[in-house]
């Protein structure tokens, strides 16, 4: 009796950046690239019917400039259609989360989702079979940033592989992600926070699962140590969205975490500087800083772009 092969593994969800196999994360990137550089051919790119007939729903429970228009845009240039969704719909008053998926799963492929808890993503996903479930930011990850964070990197420095990248703050969604992509890439990564607001313990036990020889994640609490010689330096708002009645104690508790010239002046002379946006310039970033040639931050913001094409791509077409 001939031997079947087993199924080929389908990807269905995009909640975390560890739901990615180091293979995926680098044929994503590749598949990025390409598709950055065909942009220029409109609707005569390879890929411009990619998602031909297809709805995606989006809902936004947050504000949002770059995902929401980055995902709009992405949907339309590969020929599918977006369905914009009352936030309301994410509560789960007027009927169940997992009603709600199995209602969509009806109707389109995908839904780009941001929300508060991982969870309510994670229930959407594990409720309806058919239904693609996109997580653009929660309280905990925003993988479709370090997506393009690491896409940025890779433009900048080449290979990943033993290059280091300081990120300096709040352990927060961001950092999360960015942390576990550029470890899973083969990067070196410092993180540099206040005691009690580095990457929560689960993280970084997750992070140590996905590291390969050479990589690695390192928690400072000394900024200076933490971008001592590094290659990028990243930073994110000290308050993120819902914290806003911390944000006079977060920003006594972050003053000295400020990437300034004076900071950037102890990571490598080349090193370039990162930040999600938006930022609050004389807050997380000087705005020397966020002006300066090094500053890429529009080049992320860019590459929003052409990460979550490749992205829908792998995962509905
Ligand atoms: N970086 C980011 O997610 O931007 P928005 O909040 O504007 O989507």
């Amino acid at each position: 009796m001939d031997i079947v092969p087993p199924p080929a593994r389908v990807r269905k969800d995009f909640l975390s950046i560890l739901d990615l196999s180091h293979a995926e994360l680098g044929q994503l990137l590749d598949s990025a690239a390409a598709m950055k550089a065909e942009r220029a051919l409109g609707t005569r790119a390879p890929t411009a019917g990619a998602l031909a007939g297809m709805h995606v729903a989006l809902l936004f429970e947050k504000p949002s400039l770059r995902t929401r228009s980055t995902f709009e845009v992405a949907i339309r240039e590969l020929g599918g259609d977006t369905l914009h969704l009352p936030a309301e719909f994410a509560e789960g008053q007027r009927e169940p989360l997992e009603d709600v998926a199995r209602n969509l799963e009806r109707w389109v492929r995908a839904l780009v989702i941001r929300t508060y808890s991982q969870s309510k993503a994670a229930t959407l996903a594990s409720a309806a079979p058919r239904l693609h479930v996109i997580n653009a930011l929660s309280d905990e990850e925003h993988p479709c940033q370090a997506l393009a964070d690491v896409l940025t990197l890779r433009e900048r420095l080449g290979s990943l592989r033993g290059r280091t990248l300081a990120y300096i703050g709040d352990g927060n969604n961001v950092a999360t992600s960015l942390a576990q992509a550029a470890v899973m890439l083969g990067m070196v990564v410092h993180v540099g926070s206040p005691e009690n607001y580095s990457l929560p313990p689960d993280v970084v036990e997750g992070i140590a699962a996905v590291t390969p020889p050479g990589a690695g994640l390192k928690l400072f609490t000394d900024p200076v140590e933490a971008v001592a010689g590094v290659d990028a330096v990243y930073t994110d708002v000290w308050t993120s969205m819902g914290q806003e009645r911390e944000s006079d104690k977060r920003r006594r508790i972050f003053a000295e975490y400020q990437v300034n010239a004076d900071l950037m002046g102890f990571a490598s002379p080349q090193a370039i500087f990162m930040h999600c946006l938006p930022a609050h310039r004389g807050e997380e970033v000087s705005a020397e800083v966020f002006e300066s040639p090094s500053s890429v931050v529009f080049d992320q913001a860019e590459n929003r772009l052409h990460t979550q094409k490749a992205l829908l791509r792998h995962l509905l077409a």
